[in-house]
């Protein structure tokens, strides 16, 4: 198929776009992460920005707001001038906001500090005027309508909530560029929503906006241009009127995919997992059976429990009351240890501030929960065994890394989810528990994580899906769970359920 670029003609009397790059290149220790790129958005565009995963998308838009340095050679031109930005404060000075695809946040201040970190509004005396601070953040997470006090401190906000943070930050700039890198991984339907509103909003008084998401179905919604990225460079850019998803994937990956759900009916075989009346911080008298191999799928809005489930069945998270057991046997004493000698595992929804060590290695990090299994005695690792089953996760995940020594740091939003997935799966567990475990991975690449929870479920294992996505849900599990406000709300067999149904019990 020829990779064209359907770019329309030049419109000549059209404005300059606000963001013109012209030849951008990156290299990273002398390997190509970015080619000769050529990429503009203007004023009341919104602009798609897809790729596989590691193609570069952060990586140009790090560099457009100063964090990265291009390589010589490239232009990028703001408002027509040519810039060269070297921090995110001249950006931000010059009219660029970023939502990063990592939370960005300090969990121990406050919603209120977090949204004017660094330009907070200051009285007559020069100090920081905290009711005109509060007042401005009110206004701002009404804006992305969001209701807890701007007082409260962000570390006791779910992720999706500090993800409205990102967003009203974003908004508070008042930028003539904002983009956004994966900014509804932690978002629901409703949430989503709600952004999409904004970004309406912002697109109508003419700010340009760069979206970049793995969701499809997203950027068709509310994008009238796409970008797409492949292994560094543009392979076509133009309106989204003349794309479909099939073409749009294609550009993507390079091939055909069919089937983007591979699902596989099971035979539920006995009780492996038994939830009786569990209540937690958020849940409350919660109970379900899970039988071995099958995958049972949790849906909710944002804060309705889902996560909090996961956490307390992993134990990292104290139960007030009720019971879980495992294979028979009751887990009494709560710590993820416990768990994890249970047999249980569990992906963590955030994966930066709960999974993965940013500095320590792609091996590191992986075998981090399941060094036992390298162990040859008196606490020894093997060494060997531990880089020869690294090495297998990585092949089978096509994780894009230089070597299994980099720092997961470097690895691009994607790749990191992966190597997090891969950490779960190296405990051997029998009970599965994966807390958005797409978020930020590719549609190549979560066709291959749905394929491989098709085996770990005819394995026997018994699989816990906690999903924003609700598509995903629908396609991948046997049965469906749905949360509202902590309990239980309904229960859907695997073709009784339907978005609308499954949308009704999750605002009961
Ligand atoms: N600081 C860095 N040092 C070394 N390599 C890096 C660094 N930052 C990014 N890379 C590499 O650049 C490539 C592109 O990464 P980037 O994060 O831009 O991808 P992406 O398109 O945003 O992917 P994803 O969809 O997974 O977020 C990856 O192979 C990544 O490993
Ligand atoms: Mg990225």
């Amino acid at each position: 198929m020829a990779e064209a670029n359907h770019t329309s003609s030049d419109a000549s009397e059209a404005p300059p776009p606000v963001l013109e790059l012209r030849g951008v290149g990156k290299t990273f220790s002398g390997v190509h992460v970015l080619a000769d790129v050529d990429f503009s958005v203007r004023s009341g565009e919104v602009m798609g920005l897809v790729g596989e995963n590691g193609a570069g998308k952060s990586t140009l838009m790090r560099i457009v707001t100063g964090i990265y340095d291009a390589d010589s050679g490239g232009t990028i031109r703001f408002d027509g001038d040519e810039v060269h930005f070297t921090s995110t404060r001249q950006s931000i000075d010059a009219g660029i906001a970023m939502i990063h695809q990592e939370l960005n946040l300090l969990p121990g201040l406050t919603v209120g500090e977090n949204l004017f970190l660094g330009r907070e509004p200051l009285n007559r005396l020069g100090l920081i005027d905290w009711p005109t601070l509060m007042a401005e953040s009110r206004k701002y997470l009404t804006a992305v309508r969001q209701t807890f006090d701007p007082s409260m401190l962000v570390g006791r906000l779910s992720v999706g909530q500090q993800q409205m943070v990102e967003i009203a930050r974003a908004l508070s700039l008042n930028a003539r560029l904002i983009v956004m890198d994966e900014p509804t991984g932690a978002l629901t339907e409703v949430e989503t929503d709600i952004l999409f509103e904004a970004i309406r909003h912002l697109r109508d008084q003419g700010k340009a906006i760069v979206y970049i998401s793995h969701r499809l179905g997203e950027i068709f919604q509310i994008c009238n241009s796409v970008t797409v990225l492949r292994d560094g460079r543009m392979v076509s850019t133009g309106p989204a009127s003349e794309l479909d998803e099939g073409t749009l994937i294609h550009h993507m990956v390079g091939r055909t995919i069919t089937e983007k759900y591979p699902y596989v009916p099971s035979a539920a075989g006995p009780v492996s997992l038994r939830v009786s009346h569990l209540s937690a911080t958020v849940i409350e008298d919660i109970s379900f059976d899970g039988h071995t191999g099958e995958v049972i799928g949790f849906a909710g809005l944002m804060g309705a429990g889902g996560n909090q489930l996961g956490k307390t069945l992993y134990g990292a998270v104290l139960a007030r009351s009720g019971s879980i057991e495992v294979k028979g046997r009751a887990l009494s004493l709560r710590s993820p240890e416990v768990g994890v000698r249970a047999g249980i595992a569990y992906l963590p929804e955030d994966r930066k501030a709960e999974g993965l060590i940013q500095i320590h290695s792609v091996r590191v990090n992986m075998t981090l929960a399941a060094l036992r299994r390298f162990s040859i005695a008196l606490g020894l690792v093997s060494r060997g065994r531990e880089e020869v089953v690294v090495l297998e996760y990585v092949d089978a995940f096509k994780i894009k890394t230089p070597s299994v020594e980099a720092a997961i740091g470097t690895l691009s939003g994607g790749n990191q989810q992966k190597v997090a997935l891969a950490k779960a799966l190296m405990t051997e567990p029998s009970i599965l528990i994966l807390d958005e475990p797409t978020r930020g991975v590719d549609v190549g690449a979560r066709r291959d994580i749905y394929s491989l929870i098709n085996e770990l479920k005819a394995k026997g294992l018994t699989i816990l899906l906690i999903s924003s996505d609700m598509p995903e849900l629908l396609g991948i599990a046997d049965r469906i769970l749905v949360l509202s406000r902590g309990r239980l709300t309904g229960a859907f067999g695997r073709g009784e359920a339907t978005q609308e149904a499954i949308m009704k019990c999750a605002v009961a």
